[in-house]
């Protein structure tokens, strides 16, 4: 199996977010933000469909308090906030000029907590990029928040500027389990959530984390069941996973089977009552439109703040500075320049696989104008039996996806230490521990 294919695998099994996963292909590159995308939107060889799904992404990296478990770029709310939101309005100001009228088709806000700044910035980030940015129509406008910073002010400034969507994080509803793992937890929950009752949004998404510290069946049911009672059209389910730093002893073998074992019995549990209500029609679909485009469609994201993701097809994937460095510099960029559409696409086809994503080659056809039977032979060329096409559609060929993941875990040094490491893909879940276990060690 490629290297390709591992370094995959091996992201997912840190646990990074999928949305991130591109950028593990390309050789590193340094470069200035700007000149990247204006060469991007000069460049006639792009197709003119794929400016039509261009995205904005604004990551916040602030947060009240830093929950223990949480891998992603924040820091906490302090006196450099003044400076950051400087940086940011000065940033639009800098790259909106580029896109001149373009019309974006979807924002999204994320952290980090934006929902964390104060009503004042959150009023002043909105006005400036509703200025700036031709957002008038919009297929969707996303934030998200924690549930404590929510306030009656806050919500009427998100509806007033007209966002359609607020991703709240719930995690997990019991207050000793949200200060064992340093999340806030001093507030009324209950008040919390009657505000999202009162303030409704057409899409409103809640994070449930299952198996950190202190979390057990019994909690994560109370917290899904609230979770339903406000009526949300989502809910996202996360699996915590012990990120590289976190205090965490690996080689203590009953610690490692005691998080396995919670965490399987999680999210059987989470499966179920989420399946349920979704059978119950009392959740819809996936709502984040922005991350969808992104995985499907090889649309372009444009990213303002730290780490935020750049990317520009058919050039490459790029990310922000974090959040240390972008205070001091917001221009430079460091990223993976891609060596065209073919190895992009190659990726799109890996990451469909291994998430149970289809890719609809006619669509490709049109965004990319390639005939399906043209990607049909460069994919096939690098994934050969692992494929089945129908009708123009690529499908995972299920008969070699167990074998095929199989092979992937094994180029990944697994042992019994690192195995909880692992996130399954679905088609392995069925499969007896022992004989997992087998086939795994030894390598
Ligand atoms: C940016 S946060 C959501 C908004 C807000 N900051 C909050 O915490 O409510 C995105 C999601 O990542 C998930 N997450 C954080 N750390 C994680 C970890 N170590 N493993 C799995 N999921 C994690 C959490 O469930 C969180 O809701
Ligand atoms: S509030 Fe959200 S982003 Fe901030 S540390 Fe906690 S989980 Fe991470």
């Amino acid at each position: 199996m490629s290297d390709l294919a591992k370094r995959v695998l091996i992201a997912k099994t840190h646990g990074q977010l999928n949305h991130e996963l591109p950028i593990m292909f390309y050789a590193p590159w340094e470069a200035d933000k700007r000149e990247l995308w204006s060469a991007w939107l000069a460049d006639t060889k792009v197709p003119k469909a794929l400016r039509k799904n261009l995205g904005l992404y604004i990551h916040v990296p602030y947060c009240t308090q830093v929950c223990s478990f949480c891998y992603l770029e924040k820091r906490l709310l302090d006196g450099t906030v003044p400076s950051f939101m400087d940086v940011l309005i000065d940033e639009i100001d800098h790259m909106a000029p580029l896109f001149n009228d373009t019309p974006f088709r979807t924002v999204y806000l994320g952290g980090g907590t934006p929902g964390a700044l104060t009503v004042a910035q959150l009023d002043r980030l909105f006005t400036r990029l509703q200025d700036a940015f031709n957002v008038r129509s919009l297929a969707e406008f996303s934030l998200e928040t924690d549930l404590p910073s929510l306030t009656e002010d806050k919500l009427r400034c998100y509806q007033a500027h007209g966002l359609t969507r607020l991703s709240v994080g719930l995690q997990n509803l019991d207050p000793s389990v949200l200060a064992q793992n340093n999340r806030l937890h001093q507030y009324d929950i209950e008040g919390k959530m009657a505000l999202l009752e009162k303030y409704r949004f057409r899409d409103l998404n809640l994070d449930v984390i299952m198996g950190i510290p202190g979390s057990h069946l019994e909690n994560l049911e109370r917290t899904i069941t609230g979770a339903l009672s406000i009526k949300p059209t989502r809910i996202s389910l996360y699996t915590f996973n012990p990120y590289d730093g976190y205090d965490f002893d690996y080689s203590d073998e009953a610690a490692v089977s005691e998080l396995v074992e919670n965490r399987r019995a999680q999210q059987a549990l989470a499966k179920r009552l989420i399946h349920a209500a979704e059978d119950s029609g009392q959740l819809g679909e996936q709502d984040n439109l922005q991350l969808d485009d992104t995985m499907r469609l090889h649309s372009p994201l444009l990213g303002l703040g730290p780490s935020a993701n750049n990317r520009m097809p058919f050039h490459g994937y790029y990310k922000n500075v974090d959040s240390v460095a972008y205070l001091e510099d917001s221009r430079r960029i460091t990223g993976w320049k891609s060596n065209g559409p073919d190895e992009e696409l190659e990726f799109h086809v890996y990451n469909s696989l291994i998430r149970s994503i289809p890719i609809d080659l006619r669509q490709s056809r049109a965004l990319l104008n390639r005939l399906p039977s043209e990607i049909h032979a460069a994919v096939v060329d690098r994934l050969g039996d692992h494929l089945r096409f129908e009708d123009g559609r690529l499908v995972r060929n299920l008969q070699n996806d167990v074998q095929m993941h199989l092979a992937l875990l094994r180029g990944l040094n697994v042992t019994r230490n690192n195995l909880h490491m692992i996130d399954f893909p679905e088609s392995l879940e069925g499969l007896d521990e022992d004989r997992l276990l087998d086939v795994l060690i030894g390598y």
